[in-house]
């Protein structure tokens, strides 16, 4: 059995989701749509998407289009025939009938249905084409979403399914878990559940969307956009029909069906075309006040928009789930409120509709991107603790019996729906060393582990201590969180700017900078294991590692400038010495430095590896990876083999023109400026940066060495940081997660 070639019949938002992804993993694929102008208009909206479904635009052509009339062919030499068209029973039962007929009697069929049933779904095949279909229940967007689930039923081909299963995991890259089929399997069944909890309780306990959004997110391990936030992301009244399913699907007694009664509000607000961020609007909506953007939030009595309010909840991003729930406040009342009924029904689906609680923990890692899932809630709070706190919860079996046998610590192993040595599963096994506010440190076999567990991972003080201390063994930098690391913590240098306690930050950068030279010139192996983002600070950590595996999905590059900084954790040293290591710089002393003024002065980013080694964010010797789970394991096996024999690597001396590489720079400034490209800041910060990487005060006879061109770039970012615009900039950053351009 082999995958080498797919059809996907159905070229809307999943469709062209998957056929992207099948793409990334370089098989052919072609989709098909009811005429040829609608998949020849997906695919180009795969090429335009942001964030990019294709981690190499150029590989687009793999991507072949065409109709289900003239097209049809093509599915009998198919290996693998994806339906993915309108969520319609009659249309895909009718399809299914032409796909038997076309087929090759080994090729396997899944349909990517979020709510009809398997049995449904095939309730019309030949015994021959139920063993070989199933569905395959992809996440959107596709690249982005870890999770697939794979629906399959004992009439399968299990080998077949098998088979699938690896393909995906393997070369799709995806975290697979085998389902029932049970109404919206397990990701969504207790996924939209949650979300229905959160928003009615909301409305129940007179909670605003902004108040409900702030509690339903990251105190609770849930992305921020909340409930609300999510339900305009997902559209209003997509997220209206999956209801609908599962209103009819489920037996009356399910207590889903008490939170997913249709809301007056939310039907007028489709009916108004208020679908959420693709519609006009949802719960929140953009509006212009006096020529000015501004962020409005709905008023769940009256429908009536005002402008969004910031929640100040008073407490620590780390709070503890306890702490949370015992709150005596509304906020408190209203997290226990939610969480109790999500555990309560997660644990009410084992053993019918999953005999491991597990898999619904990942399904929710990897399907709605919490940071843990209702089981792993249950086990941090605790049995007893959760059944006595109200003593009034109706308890199902699965918590009574733990209840009974005193039972307070059940959880076991974690990701057991793979057979790799995921970093989930090693941080059960390793020994932890958790002192450290900003990073843990894992022990393990012959290396050590440093996993950043700041918000969005942005580094202090702290972080760097961590790093600094795990480099007396082989060390892997990498986390579960989502982002490797969005960059240095703005919050916590703007401390110290608004005390204008400046030679407080010319510590921790120094810091920073040194801790940067010590991981590059130990002598062991640091190995940087990125996903998601590898901004700024984050970038510099992986470029002056050893090597870098990489998720295929990071977004990484110098972006300080953006906010009226340069980077002076050593990323502009390191960036130019990468460029003069090219033979272009070996004809030209000014090209390397002028290739980085570029690069960093306009805040390039790569988002893929694809994208990120002709900017020489990545180099050859680094690796690329499409499932995240095997991060780890790769760069385990990549100290292995290059542990013996290891030495660091050799300082690099600087040879750089000074104010004869400078003048250039200044005078493409001066064009920017006339063409009013950038303004009086841009033009300070673009000097700056041409200051360090023309190498100062220099010539090109003399020469400088590493600490050389990390001063340089400290006492810019000193410099910088002083000036009343930089910071303006940095706040506006902070306060909207935007950078302010000019
Ligand atoms: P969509 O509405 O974006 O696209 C459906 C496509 O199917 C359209 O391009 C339409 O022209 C085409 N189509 C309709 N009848 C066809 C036929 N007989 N032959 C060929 N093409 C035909 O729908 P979307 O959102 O991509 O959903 C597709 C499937 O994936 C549905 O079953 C849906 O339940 C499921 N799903 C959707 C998710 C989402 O977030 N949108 C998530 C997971 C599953």
């Amino acid at each position: 059995m082999n995958i080498k070639k797919v059809v996907v019949i159905g070229s809307g938002t999943m469709g062209s989701g998957i056929a992207a992804q099948l793409c990334n993993a370089n098989v052919p694929v072609t989709l098909l749509d009811l005429k040829t102008e609608i998949s020849e208009k997906a695919k180009n909206k795969i090429f335009e998407s942001r964030p990019p479904l294709l981690i190499d635009k150029s590989k687009i052509d793999n991507i072949k289009v065409g109709n289900i009339e003239d097209n049809f062919d093509l599915v009998e030499q198919a290996d693998w025939i994806v339906e993915a068209v309108v969520e319609r029973i009659d249309i895909k039962h009718k399809l299914y009938e032409k796909i038997s007929k076309a087929r090759k009697s080994d090729s396997i069929i899944s349909s990517n249905t979020s709510t009809i049933p398997l049995k449904v779904l095939s309730e019309k095949m030949s015994e021959k084409d139920k063993k070989d279909f199933c569905i395959t229940h992809f996440f959107n967007p596709v690249r982005y979403m870890g999770l697939l689930e794979i629906v399959s039923e004992d009439i399968n081909d299990i080998r077949k399914i098998d088979f699938l299963k690896t393909f995906c995991e393997e070369s799709l890259g995806k975290g697979v878990i085998i389902c029932k089929d049970t109404p919206g399997f397990l990701g969504n069944r207790v996924g939209v559940y949650a979300m229905q909890v959160a928003m009615t309780e909301a409305i129940k306990m007179d909670l605003s969307i902004e108040e409900a959004d702030a509690i339903f997110g990251r105190p609770m391990g849930v992305p921020k956009t909340g409930v609300f936030g999510l339900y305009d992301l997902i559209g209003i009244d997509l997220m209206a029909d999956v209801l609908k399913s599962f209103i009819k699907e489920l037996p009356a007694s399910d207590v889903f069906h008490a939170v997913a009664k249709e809301i007056p509000l939310v039907k007028n607000l489709i009916k108004t075309g208020y679908t959420g961020r693709k519609g006009k609007g949802g719960f929140y909506r953009m509006n212009k006040q006096d020529g000015k953007k501004v962020l409005e939030a709905i008023d769940l009595k009256t429908g009536n928009y005002s402008i969004s309010k910031k929640i100040d909840l008073n407490i620590d991003d780390k709070v503890s789930l306890k702490d949370l729930v015992s709150r005596n406040d509304k906020y408190g009342k209203y997290a226990w409120s939610v969480i109790s009924k999500i555990i309560l029904y997660a644990s009410s689906l084992i053993p019918d509709v999953s005999k491991d609680y597990n898999n619904i923990d990942e399904a929710m890692r990897l399907g709605f991107n919490w940071t843990r899932g209702p089981f792993e809630m249950l086990e941090e709070l605790g049995v007893k603790y959760f059944v006595e706190k109200e003593n009034k919860l109706k308890l199902n079996n699965f918590i009574k019996n733990m209840y009974d046998k005193k039972v307070d610590s059940f959880y076991g192993k974690r990701q057991i729906y793979t057979n790799l040595e995921t970093l989930g599963k090693v941080k059960q096994l390793a020994k932890v060393q958790k002192d450290n506010n900003s990073a843990f440190t894992y022990e393990y076999k012959n290396y050590k582990i440093v996993e950043f567990n700041t918000k969005a991972n942005t580094l202090d003080y702290d972080s760097m201590d961590a790093l600094k201390k795990a480099s007396d063994k082989n060390l892997i930098i990498i986390n579960e969180g989502m982002q490797f690391s969005a960059g240095v913590n703005l919050n916590y240098v703007m401390d110290f700017a608004k005390e204008k306690n400046w030679k407080a930050i010319e510590k921790f950068i120094h810091h920073f900078q040194m801790t940067c030279k010590q991981l590059k010139y130990s002598n062991n192996l640091v190995i940087a294991a990125p996903s998601g983002l590898a901004l700024g600070g984050g970038f510099e950590v992986l470029v002056q590692s050893d090597y870098v595996v990489s998720h295929t999905n990071i977004v990484t590059g110098l972006v300080e400038t953006l906010v009226g900084l340069i980077p002076a954790g050593g990323g502009t040293k390191q960036l130019l010495w990468r460029w003069i290591d090219t033979e272009e710089a070996k004809k030209d002393p000014d090209f390397a430095p002028q290739k980085v003024f570029d690069i960093i002065g306009y805040g390039k980013t790569a988002s893929s590896p694809v994208e990120a080694k002709p900017l020489r964010f990545l180099l050859e010797k680094d690796k690329s990876i499409m499932n995240r789970n095997k991060l780890l394991s790769v760069a385990e096996n990549l100290i292995n083999e290059k542990k013996d024999g290891y030495k660091p690597p050799k300082e690099p001396i600087f040879r750089l023109s000074g104010s004869q590489v400078r003048d250039k720079m200044f005078e493409t400034l001066e064009n920017l400026f006339k063409e009013k490209k950038i303004l009086e800041h841009g033009m300070e910060v673009g000097k700056k940066l041409a200051f360090v990487l023309s190498g100062g005060n220099t010539t090109l006879e003399k020469e400088l060495s590493e600490d050389d061109m990390y001063a340089l770039e400290l006492e810019a970012f000193v410099q910088l940081i002083q000036m009343e615009k930089t910071q303006a900039r940095i706040k506006h950053t902070l306060s909207t997660g935007k950078p302010l351009i000019n």
